[in-house]
């Protein structure tokens, strides 16, 4: 368990890290039939890729929109998917699941002091229905959407949210992320990092590394 001499700010990205993005087609995934996951991923690969091309050219929409036009785009590369899913899909993505150790990593952590938030490219309408969906009402001192400064990660301004809400140095946070680039902007801005790699993914961004790294949240309660 994290002792004093360690990070007792853990601000949480939410998409992937406390929140199963592949949860809504799951959920859905008779239905959509045998090209299911493969929706799935290019939905949320088109989502992210749109994140970084509207920070990048200063074009900001927001994330739902994002959403939902990455969700059309899959539809339109997977033919076999039936479309008229659409808007359950998008309503089951309005409430995804959370990862199994979630609640309790977070209890945990806060039982023993820290200061929990989230920083994600959701909008606050998004983040709020996926905690309350998952009962983690109350669990968080801050929830920060990059709709606030209507950019996204990696921009700095985006980090910057969480510098502002606990008026600390980017040092004094520790910033989970299950997703690698996310890891390496944060790494860069200068929080210490910490890697939830999930899916066994290879490490990318060796020059810009997290300070640990383990397939779920538990591994935070061991450092
Ligand atoms: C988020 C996405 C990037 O929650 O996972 O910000």
């Amino acid at each position: 368990m994290a002792g004093a001499d360690t990070c007792s700010i853990y601000v949480f990205d939410a998409y992937g890290t406390l929140f199963d993005v592949h949860s809504a087609v799951r959920r859905h995934s008779e239905a959509l039939g045998p090209d299911a996951e493969k929706l799935s991923q290019i939905w949320r690969y088109k989502q992210l890729e749109y994140s970084w091309i509207r920070a990048l050219t200063g074009r900001y929409v927001d994330f739902w929109t994002l959403t939902e036009r990455a969700l059309d785009f899959a539809f339109e590369r997977v033919p076999g998917a039936d479309r008229s899913k659409r808007e359950i899909l998008l309503g089951a993505y309005h409430e995804l699941d959370a990862f199994e150790e979630v609640r309790s990593v977070l209890k945990a952590l806060k039982e023993n002091g820290a200061q929990l938030a989230i920083l994600s490219n959701g909008t606050p309408d998004m983040l709020q229905a996926a905690v309350s969906k998952n009962d983690l009402d109350g669990m968080f001192d801050h929830i920060l959407s990059a709709d606030e400064v209507r950019s996204y990660k990696t921009q700095s301004v985006v980090y910057d949210l969480a510098m502002t809400a606990f008026r600390c140095f980017p040092e004094a946070i520790s910033f989970q992320s299950s997703n690698r680039w996310d890891v390496a902007g944060a790494t860069a801005y200068g929080f210490r990092t910490v890697w939830i790699n999930r899916t066994g993914d290879l490490d990318e961004y060796r020059d810009l590394s997290p300070v640990a790294q383990f397939k779920d949240l538990n591994g935070l309660l061991t450092l």
